[in-house]
């Protein structure tokens, strides 16, 4: 990570700070998001993962979600541009699970991270600034160890906040180009009527599980026909 990008401002404050901390207050104390409960299992179907594995919450928020990985025995690398999340999260954690916890306020834009096992970003790469955004998709894809997992969401062309800068939004079609060479463990869109912390709103998003292959084994000598 550089720490260029770790001094550096938001670029732009969109929802404003006030509105986060709003944001937070109506979500701390929610249970672990289902998508997260979706690629723990998938990885635990798969095997499990490796010894003190390492996941970056991008994004955390209210800090929901990095505690279930605390909790699950996971090393956390959580980053948020505000540091309202990180005192709201630095509060909930119990004092067991601290030394597995490194916290980062910092924007997204022009962060280089870390190896990863995991990289989640829940309701995160919208908030990205659309400038920003490929360069932001191939750090992750760059971190993520073989074998490794991205889970997240990205906004669709028809969410309410279409439009709105710097927001990204994404056709399916896009979706699935960000998602060349990496296995689609799930692709799924949404177009409903919902609610943000503010009041209603017209939801359309995609939940992406990404896995990056492990690369194909040769065959040794004495195994090829
Ligand atoms: C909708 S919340 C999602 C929080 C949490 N991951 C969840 O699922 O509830 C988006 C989070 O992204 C952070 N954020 C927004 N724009 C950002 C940026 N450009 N760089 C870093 N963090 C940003 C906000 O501070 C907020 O905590």
């Amino acid at each position: 990570m550089s720490r260029s990008s770790v001094e550096r401002k938001l670029s732009s404050e969109n929802p404003p700070k006030q509105e986060w901390a709003a944001y937070y207050r109506w979500s701390a104390g929610r249970p672990p998001r289902e998508l997260l409960l979706r690629v723990l299992d998938h990885i635990n179907w798969e095997g499990g993962p490796k010894k003190e594995p390492l996941a970056i919450d991008l994004c955390f928020g209210a800090g929901n979600d990095t505690l279930e990985l605390l909790r699950r025995g996971w090393r956390v690398l959580a980053i948020d541009g505000q540091k309202d999340a990180a005192r709201i999260l630095a509060r909930r954690v119990p004092p067991r699970l601290r030394p597995s916890l490194t916290t980062l306020v910092a924007p997204m834009e022009g962060l280089e991270l870390p190896p990863a096992d995991l990289v989640y970003a829940s309701f995160a790469l919208p908030f990205c600034a659309p400038a920003a955004f490929l360069e932001l998709w191939e750090s992750i894809r760059g971190s993520l160890r073989p074998g490794g997992h991205f889970a997240g969401q990205l906004f669709g062309d028809r969410d309410e906040w279409q439009g709105r800068q710097p927001l990204s939004f994404h056709t399916r079609r896009q979706a699935l180009g960000l998602a060349r060479g990496l296995r689609v463990e799930m692709l799924r869109e949404t177009v409903e009527e919902g609610r943000v912390h503010s009041g209603p709103k017209h939801w359309h998003y995609f939940e992406l599980i990404l896995e990056k292959p492990r690369g194909v084994r040769r065959p040794r000598r004495n195994e090829r026909r």
